[in-house]
């Protein structure tokens, strides 16, 4: 997610500005630009990687006083991380800046029209489309900044969060947002804008939120707020309560809460622009062609840890609907086993981090036996991406606390998009049966949203199994990869001994591990679609719950053959079976935070772990 300061007032605009981006410096980026405005001219510096960059390019080039500025850190989601895609982005005529914060999913059409008319565009981001038709508009106007921008906005798809200034318009910033967040910072003399309070409340804690498809005209002595078409629009004023730090969190208490609760944004921004309005799945950013989708005869998933548990998720649905065969290895493991790898093998690499030493290294393995790979991954321009044939980008946005989470969701939805597309360009399933996944896809992000109210059930249900000497984990089918990812999680954040198992493996062993009172979360699938499935783990709660274990059931809404023999019961959205883990994780991911607060422990940088093992 990127970070976006807007200052008009009497104060230095770009030490506001600056000062501003450090605070919003946890959300993650990768460059950072500035731009004011004065005496009638447009100034702007901008540079790839972190702000002291950009801080050494203002030493050496220093911007000329001014009392109006913007300001950007960025979140690479369209072209790498380099100076030229750095925000702001500037208008052929040079007056125009803008800076953005989302994916505006028609921006290849937008560019290509602009490029008929002979704009010449000088990055690879979507943002950039904005300022030539802010630059083309404005004159239409009367050099109303404010109608130039909803005259803009309503030819924009996607999710966006803009704000622009005009060195003809010397004393306005001007906003606009729909999906994505905005907000105003009401001062005395001096008004802010930001992506989030964190970047003003040093200043002011007068808030204003800003509502979908709105538009603010910030002028240091008023704002003025409007719907797309120039209505006025309600808004809701508010006085920011939280501390600095708490503020970085957006009022989360962990950046692992706060990356919970963005699941339901991140699995709808992997999903944005990846679906045509008449249902086909749109990959070409992939860059892998049809024929060698057709091509392929294996897909073999490495990862690691959480990306690893997606992979084994992946596996079920892209056998299901590609019937291509597909391996799921841990990437540690992979290249020292002298696996049967070759041109026809089609290798997806999922990393959050696009770092994992491990993973990085047995994907170079693979590319040197003849394999194609494509990753999987978060991060703009980072090695595994850089170094792959194609790359399908999640849009989780800067993941900091080191459990992975939201990540990990979008990881599925990511493998569930390329294993559609392999059975679209491989004819395996019918146009009707793609579309019902997809419809069903795009109503996950409710669903997950829905599951986030098990917060204060799991919080509770930690507390009273914090003392636990172990707790086991077990699921079928897609469950079994979550249960593997719930006791992942535990592990990890509450430093407690967790295992998760397929719950047809109890008998072959593990089941001598119970004894009274001992937890056993169980995952079950929904019973409509894997009925067999839904009947064989039932028993398996019995069976655990006879030889004293303490039942944690999760199950969905209305499923109510698991009650009798759940000590607790959580409850989750109904959905398909394959898509069950996008929902079921989220309380497991609830439960091991909660844990793990109650031990003390920092949540979001547990001992001994990093967010991206870049060793092997
Ligand atoms: C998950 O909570 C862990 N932080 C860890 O297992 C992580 O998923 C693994 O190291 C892989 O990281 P990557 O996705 O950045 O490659």
């Amino acid at each position: 997610m990127c970070g976006i300061v807007g200052y008009v007032g009497e104060k230095q605009a770009l030490s506001v500005v600056v000062d501003g981006l450090r605070r919003l410096e946890y959300r993650g980026y990768d460059s950072a630009g500035v731009a004011v405005v004065s005496d009638g001219s447009l100034e702007t510096r901008k540079k790839a990687g972190k702000l002291a960059n950009l801080e050494s390019l203002l030493g050496e080039d220093p911007l000329p006083q001014s009392t109006i500025g913007i300001g950007h850190t960025r979140w690479a989601t369209h072209g790498g991380p380099t100076d030229a895609n750095a925000h702001p982005h500037v208008s052929e005529d040079g007056k125009v800046a803008v800076i953005h914060n989302g994916i505006i999913e028609n921006f290849a059409e937008l560019r290509a029209e602009l490029s008929s008319r002979g704009v010449t565009l000088r990055s690879e981001t979507d943002t950039e489309v904005v300022a030539h038709l802010l630059a083309e508009t404005l004159p239409s106007t009367n050099m109303n900044l404010a109608e130039a921008m909803r005259i803009v906005c309503r030819q924009l798809s996607g999710a966006f969060t803009l704000v622009a200034v005009h060195c003809d318009v010397p004393d306005v910033v001007v906003g606009a947002r729909r999906n994505s967040p905005l907000v105003v910072g009401r001062g005395d003399g001096e008004n802010f804008l930001a992506s989030d309070v964190a970047a003003f409340i040093a200043h002011t804690r007068h808030a204003v939120e800003l509502g979908q498809d709105q538009v603010v005209e910030l002028r240091s002595e008023s704002i003025t707020v409007t719907d797309f078409d120039g209505q006025p629009a309600p808004t809701v004023e508010y006085e920011v309560t939280w501390d600095a730090s708490a503020a970085e969190k957006g009022g989360y208490e962990t950046f692992m809460a706060k990356e919970i609760a963005e699941q339901p944004k991140a699995v709808a921004d992997t999903l944005l622009g990846r679906v045509d309005a008449q249902g086909q799945l749109k990959l070409d950013e992939m860059r892998l062609s049809e024929e060698q989708l057709r091509e392929i005869d294996k897909v073999v998933v490495i990862a690691c840890g959480t990306a690893y548990h997606a992979g084994m998720v992946a596996k079920y649905a892209l056998e299901h609907w590609t019937r291509v065969p597909c391996e799921v290895e841990l990437a540690s493991e992979f290249r020292y086993r002298d696996p049967v790898v070759g041109p026809r093998t089609l290798v997806v690499a999922i990393s959050q981090s696009g770092e994992t030493m491990d993973t990085l290294m047995a994907m170079r393995y693979a590319r040197e036996q003849g394999a194609k790979v494509l990753a999987i991954c978060n991060t703009q321009g980072s090695t595994i991406p850089r170094e792959s044939d194609a790359v399908l980008y999640t849009h989780a946005g800067p993941e900091v606390a080191v459990a992975s989470t939201k990540a990990f969701l979008t990881q599925i939805v990511a493998t569930f998009l390329v294993s559609l597309y392999v059975a679209q360009v491989r004819q395996t399933m019918s146009q009707a049966d793609i579309d019902a996944v997809v419809r069903e896809l795009s109503d996950m992000p409710g669903k997950v949203d829905l599951v986030l109210d098990t917060t204060e059930e799991m919080k509770a249900l930690a507390d009273e199994l914090k003392d636990s000497r172990s707790v086991l984990f077990i699921g079928r089918h897609v469950g079994f990869p979550v249960a593997l990812e719930g006791a992942l999680k535990l592990k990890e954040l509450a430093y407690m001994h967790a295992e998760g198992f397929a719950a047809g493996e109890l008998k072959h062993g593990p089941i001598a591990l119970l004894e009274d009172g001992l937890p056993v979360i169980v995952v079950v699938p929904p019973p409509g679609g894997g009925a067999i499935v839904h009947e064989k783990i039932v028993s398996n709660i019995q069976e655990v719950r006879a030889r004293g274990a303490r039942t944690i059931v999760i199950a969905e809404e209305g499923d109510d053959a698991v009650i009798p023999y759940a000590d607790h019961l959580i409850r989750v959205p109904a959905c398909p079976a394959l898509l069950q883990p996008l929902v079921a994780t989220v309380p497991l991911q609830v439960f091991a935070a909660a844990m793990s607060a109650a031990k003390g422990h920092d949540v979001d940088q547990p001992r001994n772990l990093a967010k991206s093992v870049t060793v092997e």
